[in-house]
């Protein structure tokens, strides 16, 4: 049902915890299945130079937190904002239907964080960021 890449990110997942004074923290949930992602980040001169998340959740949750870690470090604002969801399934092999929702919390959180880091510089994130999408009945919108 699982990849290996899945397994691997499940089991041994990078880029775990917390950075202390952080640039930008994002939290994002999912209120039908209560899981929960936090996402912080580490901003030099527009580069994600170091992020750690802690995601209390199904496996799905921790391994595509975990890749998507992998994926935005020590790249840029924007480049991180092009992180979707799906690029996250496929670099793990693919996900079950079912659980293509949680790979969302992924996208979303990084997302968080991000507006997050502009918010505490008085920037409105809105129109840089969009919007931060809640998920709802286990299908983001
Ligand atoms: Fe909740 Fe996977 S079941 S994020």
């Amino acid at each position: 049902m699982y990849t290996e890449q899945v397994m691997d990110h499940f089991t041994n997942p990078r880029n775990v915890g917390e950075i202390e004074n952080a640039d930008g923290i994002g939290e994002v949930g999912n209120a039908k299945c209560g899981d929960i992602m936090k996402m912080y980040i580490k901003v030099d001169n527009g580069i994600i130079t170091d992020v750690k998340f802690k995601t209390f959740g199904c496996g799905s949750a921790i391994a595509t937190s975990s890749i998507a870690t992998e994926m935005i470090k020590g790249k840029t604002i924007p480049e991180a904002l092009k992180l979707s969801n799906k690029a996250v399934v496929e670099a793990l092999g693919g996900l079950p239907t079912h659980k293509i929702h949680c790979s969302v919390l992924a996208e979303q959180s990084i997302k968080a964080a991000i507006a997050d880091y502009y918010k505490k510089q008085g920037i409105d994130p809105e129109p840089i960021v969009g919007k931060i999408l809640e998920c709802e009945d286990g299908h983001c919108h």
